[in-house]
């Protein structure tokens, strides 16, 4: 027997040529990496080394990020260049530059995401970067040095150039680097049906594969009873190769498959057992029962919750009592993420507990890195999660449980794609635990089960296809892409817009045409451009500050009007609640019309625009706003978050995405302000404070101290200390009961009276 503690060196890299040092390998081989994977062995025999232009399409977990890892490492120590890491998500980026920088250590591995106004100089030094495009994006707008440096660009998902918000950031980012600089093209996909078009466009290399590291079984359960259907259900022709192939022996199930119509024989069936009443209940506590985990995909957050909610009334009765003690220290950790708790955090927190958890974007992030850690080490049995966690986070189970197959998109219920669907489905099997992993698709009602097996289990993803036509997304890139001086007339722009994969797809450019210049009209009236097409001042910052041009234009109406009138927050807050940055906006139910319409007229003479009559169509969009502006009004009011989440109808991490959004927006405005110089600029560092921390004006004195915030600042205040005088003068131990030793200490410091705690301490020791 060989023995597990020295597998040999096999890294098949010998074979195929690979320069890559041996300390490395070994590293490889120590995380599971024994030898390239096919698809990874073809990408090398595609030339991957060679520095070959590249589209990899192949399943989820099939190893791509290993492909992009070699070409990397090629590019990067054997060349000396630096590689840049596309991400679709933060989420995804803070996993990468985790296994990234403990991987390589000696290489510079750096991660930029979040601020948009910043050119990245700090990124000089990097050996690679890790970037989301938005990130990317903005930094190409600073026309920042390091990128003539570049010489690998790996873009992970890139079949996301489909996706209609994150598609055309991506789809023009590329095409930018690509025209300025020379460098290797690495493109990861899923596995999509016109794979071939996107290698095209990009003049690259196409590597397909299918291969799965481990068998995915795909059924699809009707009541008590699953059918399961094998990889090549349906696919006669690869039936045919297969009996071609086979040695001349032929096993019974092979014969009969020849003889016999397909549907009724290759198939097999399950019967689960009724214990709770509801298909989902029952398959966890079928997954329980073989020792395994699952995750529940469910169209909504809500539908998450309610499903986390129920798995637990099962998982708890079948937990260890080290794993009892194990969860109760992270349902512990998620309880107090925040600074006080939410029924959110209690709901998970309980969750946890019990041995059950839900994953969707609107919790904290460290919550969620939390949960993954947990259902990693086997602790938490189930995840129920929103389709957030099928985008190429690393988290599989052995089985994913498609709960909701359909969901509502604006229009009504619509079965979601089939490229979403493979990338859920896809997470089933942990390679190193499970020899297969079962996708097990509900099927809610009679006549369910054939469209299913139709639609997905039969079925071929989508092709994908450019959504950079829409208007506001040419307006946002049309006016970037002058204002960095990257084009410098119409023609320059059209020359560019046609080496767009939207160009490559479409053909018409006398379409493409006429949007552009109804889009450079647009931006000459904004006064963005002058009539040359060349960037005006205010149209440079505009670009570099990365909001959308109709925002900045309606920020600008808006202020100039405010420098000539009596304001009020709500007068800024509003002119916030109708940029597109802002979106979606809360929906104003029916029976809340009356209260939003009331607080819209009394606010219209603070408002920065004319509100409209009440029978124009705009009207609704102007009680959205109101009532956005109320939930912003609610948090600097200081009302509780759990009482605005319910009234509007968000969750934690939904406030504080649109707080961080109206952050940036506030920015940027004080900027457009300063530049045109109104006279607003204190009011909105003011009310941009405010929103950082939900706080009342008479607050502001006292967040400016560091670990002072909302609700600290609150508890000084209702005992008379407000500012920096009142600060220096109250006694330690009246500070210490107010907000703890520790900050009390920190804040003393603040206000220079460091000192005289050593012998306050003293005497606690006496
Ligand atoms: N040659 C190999 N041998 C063994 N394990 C491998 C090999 N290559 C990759 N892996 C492991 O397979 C797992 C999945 O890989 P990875 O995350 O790169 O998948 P992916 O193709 O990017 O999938 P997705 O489409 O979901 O992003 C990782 O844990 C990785 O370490
Ligand atoms: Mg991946």
């Amino acid at each position: 027997m060989r023995d597990k503690r020295f597998p040999t060196l096999n890294l098949n890299v010998e074979t195929k040529n690979l320069n890559i040092p041996e300390d490395l390998k070994e590293k490889y081989i120590e995380k599971g990496i024994t030898e390239l994977n096919p698809p990874q062995e073809k990408a090398v025999d595609a030339g991957l080394m060679d520095g070959s232009d590249m589209i990899v399409a192949s399943p989820t977990a099939s190893g791509k990020t290993f492909i992009a890892e070699l070409a990397m490492v090629n590019q990067v120590k054997n060349e000396g260049g630096k590689a840049i890491y596309i991400v679709p998500l933060k989420a995804l980026a803070s996993e990468k530059y985790e296994d990234f920088s403990e991987r390589y250590q000696e290489l510079d591995v750096m991660m930029s995401v979040g601020d948009r106004d910043d050119s990245g100089d700090y990124l000089e030094t990097a050996d690679i970067v890790i970037v989301t495009s938005e990130k990317l994006d903005s930094m190409l707008r600073h026309n920042p040095s390091w990128i003539h440096e570049i010489n690998l660009v790996v873009t992970d998902e890139i079949h996301l150039l489909t996706s209609p918000n994150r598609g055309p950031t991506l789809e023009v980012t590329l095409t930018r680097l690509r025209d300025l600089l020379e460098f290797q093209m690495l493109g990861l996909s899923a596995t999509i049906s016109n794979s071939s078009e996107l290698a095209d466009w990009l003049d690259a290399e196409l590597v397909e594969s299918d291969y799965r590291p481990v068998e995915l079984k795909e059924g699809i359960m009707e009541g008590n009873e699953i059918e399961f259907f094998p990889e090549d259900y349906g696919n006669e022709s690869s039936n045919k190769t297969n009996n071609d192939e086979s040695s001349g022996f032929k096993t019974g199930k092979e014969i009969v498959k020849d003889e016999e119509e397909k549907e009724d024989v290759e198939t097999e069936e399950v019967f689960i057992e009724d214990k709770h009443g509801r298909p989902t209940s029952n398959l966890v506590e079928d997954t329980l029962e073989i020792d395994k985990q699952a995750i529940i995909f469910c169209s909504s957050r809500k539908g998450a919750e309610k499903s986390s909610d129920r798995c637990a009334e099962v998982t708890e009765h079948g937990l260890s009592r080290e794993e009892r003690q194990e969860l109760e220290e992270y349902s512990e950790r998620i309880l107090n993420v925040l600074g006080s708790p939410t029924s959110q955090c209690k709901r998970l927190a309980k969750n946890v507990a019990d041995g059950a958890a839900y994953h969707h974007a609107g919790l904290v992030n460290r919550q969620r890195s939390l949960v993954e850690e947990a259902f990693r080490e086997g602790l938490i049995k189930t995840v129920s999660a929103t389709p957030t966690l099928a985008a190429g986070i690393n988290l599989p189970a052995y089985r994913v449980i498609m709960r909701d197959l359909k969901r509502y998109t604006g229009g009504g219920m619509d079965w979601i794609p089939v490229l979403e669907f493979e990338q859920m489905t896809g997470r089933a099997g942990r390679p190193k635990y499970d020899d297969e992993g079962q996708a097990i698709s509900l099927a809610k009602n009679p006549g369910m089960k054939d469209e299913i097996l139709e639609r997905y289990v039969l079925g071929e993803a989508e092709h994908i296809q450019s959504k950079l036509a829409v208007e506001p997304v040419l307006r946002m890139h049309t006016l970037s892409l002058v204002a960095s001086s990257f084009c410098t007339d119409f023609e320059d722009l059209m020359d560019f817009y046609e080496k767009t994969f939207y160009a490559y797809q479409f053909g018409d450019m006398e379409e493409v045409e006429k949007k552009i210049s109804s889009v450079v009209e647009d931006l000459i009236e904004y006064g963005f451009l002058d009539e040359d097409v060349s960037a005006t001042k205010t149209g440079k910052r505009v670009s570099e500050l990365y909001i959308d041009p109709d925002s900045a234009n309606l920020m600008i109406e808006s202020m100039e009007k405010a420098s000539e009138k009596t304001t009020r927050p709500v007068s800024f807050l509003f002119m916030l609640s109708r940029t597109t940055e802002m979106k979606p906006r809360p929906r104003v139910k029916d029976k809340e019309w009356g209260e939003i319409q009331q607080a819209l007229s009394d606010a219209e003479e603070y408002v920065l625009e004319t509100v409209p009559n009440e029978w124009e169509p705009e009207y609704e969009q102007f009680m959205e706003c109101m009532k956005n502006s109320m939930l912003m009004q609610g948090w600097i009011s200081e009302v509780e978050e759990e009482r605005l989440m319910d009234k509007y109808g968000v969750a934690p991490g939904g406030i504080r995405a649109k707080m961080s959004n109206a952050d940036w927006l506030i920015y940027s405005s004080k900027e457009l302000a300063r530049m045109k110089d109104f006279d607003v600029e204190k009011d909105l560092e003011k009310l941009r404070i405010r929103l950082q921390h939900g706080i009342k004006e008479e607050l502001l004195n006292l967040v400016q101290y560091d670990q002072i915030g909302r609700v600290r600042a609150r508890k000084l205040h209702n005992h008379g200390i407000r500012d920096q005088e009142a600060i220096r003068e109250a006694k330690f131990e009246k500070l210490k009961k107010l907000i703890g030793s520790a900050t009390a200490r920190k804040l003393k410091k603040q206000v220079g009276q460091e000192n005289i705690f050593d012998r306050e301490n003293i005497t606690d020791y006496f």
